[in-house]
């Protein structure tokens, strides 16, 4: 049996532990997967608890991912570089820190959407954690080049600096957009939770595929991505049931079948 959790505030609304049920299923493998609400500034306390309590792994969302990044005593490249974590796997003493975000785009993208994003041109609105998270896996696909673009032009500028070892990166302003065309777009701005579109030049989406990091709901992304003329326009629920995957993997090595999983939650 694995005792697994997710931690975040707020938690009521989580989808992982239906997620993880699914996984469990097809999986035929035992797994309690509970949602734990942490008290902002408790999490480290309550994550401690939950591993002296028996815990083999648990998630972390919303607020408590640099928690978790200063709470592993071990992290792996794709965390070190996100800065932040939301896998923990417990190994007697030892707590394992993954960011899996960045893997289940990636993922989406190339297994659920049918796309290569090798030698495409990709484009990332935002530079905040949401865009420090997937930088590294879509480099190591071997874009032609992940370009950051964001309102605050320096914070765009500083992560294009600290990805460029391990592939090509630009960061500069929105509005240095052109109206070229690119192949992909993803929003990885906040900017939808407030029902805002970035103010970006329009012809870049022609043609392109347009992916936006949330889910739930038609973002102002999405209609502007339809708007004008975008390709392909998915929303983040892939990535959601991706992510998840790709944290059930690192604790118990099994692969669940992920369509299965979006098909039922996009009913
Ligand atoms: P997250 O963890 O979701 O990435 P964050 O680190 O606070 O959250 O980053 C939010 C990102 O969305 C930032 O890139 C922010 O731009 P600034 O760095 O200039 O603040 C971007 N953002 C938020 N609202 C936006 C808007 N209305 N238009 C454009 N960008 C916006």
């Amino acid at each position: 049996m694995y005792n697994l959790a997710v931690f975040g505030n707020p938690i009521e609304h989580s989808l992982s532990p239906a997620i993880h049920a699914q996984f469990a299923q097809q999986t035929a493998t035992q797994v309690n997967y509970t949602k734990i609400l942490a008290p902002i500034g408790n999490f480290s306390q309550e994550a401690q608890r939950f591993v002296a309590s028996g815990g083999d792994g648990f998630n972390i969302t919303v607020p408590f991912k640099i928690d978790a990044f200063e709470l592993a005593t071990e992290l792996t490249l794709n965390a070190k570089m996100a800065g932040a974590v939301n896998t923990i796997k417990v190994q007697e003493d030892r707590l394992i820190g993954e960011n899996t975000d960045g893997l289940g785009l990636v993922n989406d993208l190339i297994q659920n959407l049918g796309l290569s994003l090798k030698n495409k041109k990709i484009l990332i609105l935002g530079a905040g954690g949401a865009t420090q998270g997937i930088v590294l896996p879509l480099l190591q696909q071997q874009p032609s080049r992940v370009m950051i673009a964001n309102r605050t032009a320096s914070k765009a500028e500083k992560l294009a600096d600290d990805f460029s070892k391990y592939g090509s990166t630009c960061g500069f302003g929105l509005d240095k957009i052109k109206s070229d065309p690119i192949d992909i777009i993803i929003n990885a701005t906040s900017a939808s939770l407030d029902g805002k579109m970035p103010d970006i030049a329009n012809g870049c989406a022609h043609g392109a595929i347009c992916y936006d990091l949330m889910y739930g709901q038609q973002t102002p992304f999405m209609t502007w991505a339809k708007e004008n003329n975008a390709s392909i326009i998915a929303d983040g629920l892939g990535m959601l049931v991706e992510q998840a995957a790709s944290s059930f993997e690192f604790w118990t090595e099994k692969k669940p079948d992920t369509q299965a999983v979006i098909k039922n939650l996009r009913r």
